[in-house]
């Protein structure tokens, strides 16, 4: 969103030295060029926005990179790629975090109105969740659960591939899913990096 923005900026700046130049000719061509930006769609990858909001509100920190959980400081986060789950229901459980488990919330006014559960935090008591490290917008709550869905949930043991797209290529975090004997770099016969 941010940077498609900040792109269109950048054609409105160009637009202007364009009429400047050369005038009405400059305009045509930049409103093909236009048509074809929009054609191409968004530079950002789809879920690049949800894996940001998947690090930034550190959900990694309790479910792993890979989402598959385990013990830590929250209790064991369960495995999100395990869940069965539907998207509404993981949309309330990241909004409303889970009653006494180590989940938390992370919409700003879950226990406020009773938007959760149908309780507030005075019937919830000891066993309200705690809030989430940072609050979440409606937005960001579902770009984090789109990533879930599209990356991890339902997918098989995770790979060096998978390892690499969250944390980078060169990754230290990622040598051990690294396949043995393969070199950095090295492609399959469909020119796919090994490992994947
Ligand atoms: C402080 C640790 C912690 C953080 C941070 C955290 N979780 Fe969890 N999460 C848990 C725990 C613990 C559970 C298991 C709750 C239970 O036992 O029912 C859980 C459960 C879940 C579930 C329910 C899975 C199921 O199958 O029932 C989903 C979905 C989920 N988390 C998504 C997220 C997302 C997305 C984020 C980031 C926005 C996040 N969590 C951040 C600890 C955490």
């Amino acid at each position: 969103m941010f940077s498609k923005s900040k792109r269109r900026t950048g054609w409105v700046a160009l637009a202007a030295i364009g009429l400047g130049l050369a005038g009405a000719a400059g305009l045509t061509r930049l409103a093909a060029a236009e048509g074809r930006l929009s054609s191409e769609g968004p530079m950002i990858k789809p879920n690049e926005a949800g894996m940001k909001v998947y690090k930034e509100a550190n959900c990694v920190g309790c479910h792993k990179w890979h989402g598959d959980g385990g013990g830590g400081y929250g209790g064991a986060a369960l495995s999100l790629r395990a869940t069965a789950l539907t998207k509404e229901q993981i949309m309330e459980v990241v909004r409303c975090g889970r009653p006494n488990t180590g989940m938390p919330y992370f919409n700003r006014d879950a226990y406020a109105a009773k938007e959760c559960y149908g309780v507030g935090r005075e019937e919830l008591g000891e066993s309200a969740p705690m809030a989430g490290p940072r609050f979440l917008r409606p937005r960001e709550i579902e770009a984090v659960v789109d990533y879930v869905l599209a990356e991890i949930r339902g997918k098989a043991e995770p790979n060096y591939a998978d390892c690499t797209a969250f944390f980078g290529d060169s990754s230290r975090m990622c040598q051990h899913y690294r396949p043995a004997g393969a070199e950095a770099g090295a492609t399959d016969a469909a020119g796919r990096p090994i490992g994947r």
